[in-house]
């Protein structure tokens, strides 16, 4: 069925329907049966139908939000869109009077609005979900605030650090994505219903009292932009592919550590794959397709951006298209949050102590505070890793007299310097962790 015979005689080839057809808005139902339901409220408050219809509807609407939410709602493959098929359902529970619930509104007000309202609550889904990872980590950093591990620029040991600090760093990424999301429903929340179909209606509809009834912060000033304007959705899946983009560098990380290479982690059975060839594998899966599905997310991105960029305005039909890619963005984030929650609780962590390299800049800053310029200092280190490396020595084998000979301006105890352990405890890298902890746990909360 279609809302709009009257002006056709003929009308679409099967193939043709089929093109124009998207059922991805069918999980707009509920949203949509609710956004009707202000709707006819609002009629019947203004006056502009009298009150035993729009009791009728809202009886009606009631009945089919039970079938919506118990999954008994039946879509035909003759419905254009969810909004149609509400509106025939509607009149096959109370008949003819479901004909005025479209008075003042046009299903581009609708769909604007039914979007608004379904993300608002998918936001604050994945936000509970953030959450959860965020604490997951926050827990695992408090068992490692004092596991001494390496940094790494260039993929290089750099500096000695924890594991505790270094999960933080993670656990902060997250918690910008969980307040871009915020603040994104927070904008979104404005209520398109009234716009009709660009410019309004002549019938006193009054948009304040829709805009209240759904929990909108006010309806939006400008009916055109109320209809035409997807930038809540491209902000909508923007926040999803950051938020996938940061659990893939966490998932990344995982992958490496997992590696005999590195052997910071052991993954547990319930997080772990099997190969079909190799016996001894235990591969992991889990993190790389995280890893993997950030890629067609941030493909979203663009996609929602070239969707807005030649649209003049107000609706097109175009728009219809918005709906694929922010669910695919949203979906792929709610399975990644859950993947990511999961693999963070098979994870046994067992770093190895990092190499006294990570320490070098200890031993120049010695020198430093005995006033020798920095690049001097950085100079003579330099020439002390040179001088073991030529004598095939490790940086652990290094002594007070190897260092008395190098300069006369080291001291007894310099070589000592170069404990990792040490050194992140002279940048008070445990009580940064513990602080940072109780800061996290707050947010997350
Ligand atoms: N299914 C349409 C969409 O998702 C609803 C709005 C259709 N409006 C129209 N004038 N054809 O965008």
């Amino acid at each position: 069925m279609t809302l709009w015979g009257g002006r056709f005689e003929g009308s679409m080839s099967g193939e043709t329907w089929d093109f124009t057809v998207d059922h991805s808005d069918r999980r707009l139902l509920e949203v949509d049966i609710l956004g009707s339901m202000a709707h006819a409220g609002m009629l019947g408050s203004t006056g502009i139908i009298p009150h035993e219809d729009v009791a009728s509807m809202m009886e009606g609407l009631a009945v089919i939000l039970e079938e919506a939410r118990a999954g008994t709602f039946e879509f035909t493959e003759t419905d254009e869109d969810v909004h149609t098929a509400v509106e025939r359902h509607l009149g096959e529970v109370i008949g003819p009077t479901a004909g005025m619930l479209h008075t003042g509104r046009s299903r581009n007000d609708q769909v604007a609005t039914d979007l608004r309202l379904y993300l608002r609550a998918s936001g604050q889904d994945r936000i509970d979900q953030i959450k959860t990872v965020g604490l997951v980590l926050v827990d695992i950093s408090q068992r490692h605030a004092g596991t001494v591990v390496s940094t790494y620029t260039h993929l290089q040991q750099a500096q000695s650090t924890t594991l505790g600090n270094h999960l933080l760093a993670h656990t902060w990424a997250l918690l910008r994505d969980l307040e871009r999301l915020t603040d994104c429903i927070e904008r979104l929340n404005q209520s398109p219903l009234g716009a009709g179909a660009s410019a309004g209606s002549s019938l006193g509809v009054d948009r304040e009292h829709t805009a209240g009834s759904l929990g909108f912060t006010r309806p939006m000033p400008n009916t055109l932009d109320a209809v035409g304007s997807r930038d809540f959705v491209a902000e909508y899946v923007f926040v999803c592919a950051q938020t996938m983009a940061d659990l893939s560098r966490l998932a990344e990380e995982i992958v490496l550590w997992s590696t005999r290479e590195f052997g910071w982690v052991t993954l547990s059975d319930g997080v772990s794959t099997g190969s079909s060839a190799l016996p001894h594998k235990r591969n992991p899966d889990l993190a790389e397709l995280i890893r993997g599905r950030a890629a067609s997310v941030a493909g979203d991105v663009t996609a929602i951006l070239g969707l807005q960029k030649g649209l003049p305005l107000t609706y097109n039909r175009d728009l219809q298209e918005d709906k694929r890619i922010v669910f695919h963005a949203d979906d792929t984030l709610a399975g990644a949050l859950v993947g990511m929650t999961t693999l963070l609780g098979g994870l046994e962590f067992h770093p190895p102590v990092p190499s006294a390299e990570v320490a070098t800049l200890d031993l120049t800053d010695a020198l430093v505070t005995r006033g020798v310029p920095f690049r001097e200092a950085h100079g003579i280190v330099g020439k002390v890793v040179r001088g073991l490396e030529d004598q095939q020595r490790s940086l652990e084998d290094l002594t007070d007299d190897d260092l008395a000979e190098a300069d006369e301006r080291f001291q007894p105890g310099d070589a000592d310097l170069l404990d990792p352990a040490t050194s992140a405890a002279g940048r008070e890298t445990e009580a940064s962790v513990r602080s940072q902890i109780e800061e996290l746990r707050d947010r997350f909360r």
